[in-house]
């Protein structure tokens, strides 16, 4: 048996093809189910249903062999007991640094909002600058507009949260796509079957770069 931890929601919506290219289909649709195991086209094969930070978690402790995350859940788990295979070149965006256009000039440390708390340590702590990290858990363009931070880290796609925020992109911190991990007990207990998986989702993704958007 085979589980592999994804999100639902834009994980999930940008997987499904190259599942389906490595000849995975779920026989079910978490944003209508509310199923947390979802069964495939393949009886050995099952996908788990858990939040995006959770993902890694579950692959570390082997409650699911396999999982798809973002590389920004990654930086923040550290990746301990995980193998990380595949880029599979989806769910792309940019971890920034972001504030407002005219930022007041201060003379006490920065506060950064951010629910990438360790990214965010190792960003400054390598430009040897100290800032006050405020731990928040989501909706970060909020801060500096009511004076809880001066600047968020903060995920970037199109730029379109950050504007109808005024707030704009300051720093580039890291690229960001979503990342096929793999248990690494499982890599040796059941290393045919992940392999295989890996070699099949590694071909769907060259696939899908090869064809034109
Ligand atoms: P939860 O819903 O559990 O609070 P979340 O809001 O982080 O988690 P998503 O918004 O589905 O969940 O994001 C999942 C992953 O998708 C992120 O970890 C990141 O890698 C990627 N991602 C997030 N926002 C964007 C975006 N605007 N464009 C592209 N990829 C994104
Ligand atoms: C993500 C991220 C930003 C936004 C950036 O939020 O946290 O707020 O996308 O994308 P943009 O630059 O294209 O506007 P998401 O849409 O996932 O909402 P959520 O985190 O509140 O679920």
């Amino acid at each position: 048996m085979l589980r592999i931890a994804v999100s639902k929601g834009r994980i999930f919506r940008e997987c499904i093809p190259l599942l389906a290219r490595a000849g995975v289909v779920p026989r079910d649709d978490p944003d209508t189910s509310r199923k947390l195991i979802l069964d495939t086209n393949q009886a050995d094969v099952k996908l788990v249903i858990i939040r995006a930070a959770d993902v890694p978690t579950y692959v570390q402790y082997g409650a699911a062999e396999l999982g798809v995350t973002g590389k920004d859940v990654l930086m923040e788990h550290g990746g301990e007991g995980l193998y990380e295979p595949l880029d599979l070149g989806i769910a792309r965006c940019r971890l920034m640094v972001a504030g407002p256009r005219r930022a007041a000039r201060l003379h006490r440390r920065l506060r950064i909002a951010t629910k990438y708390v360790q990214s965010t340590r190792r960003y400054y702590a390598a430009l040897g600058q100290q800032v006050e990290i405020v731990k928040l858990y989501g909706s970060m363009e909020l801060a500096p507009l009511v004076g809880l931070a001066d600047r968020i880290v903060d995920l970037v796609d199109t730029g379109n949260t950050l504007r109808a925020n005024g707030l704009v992109p300051l720093e580039h911190i890291a690229d960001i796509s979503s990342r096929l991990v793999v248990n690494k007990a499982a890599m040796k207990m059941k290393h045919a079957a992940v392999s295989a998986l890996v070699d099949a989702l590694g071909r769907a993704v060259e696939e899908q770069a090869q064809e034109p958007a």
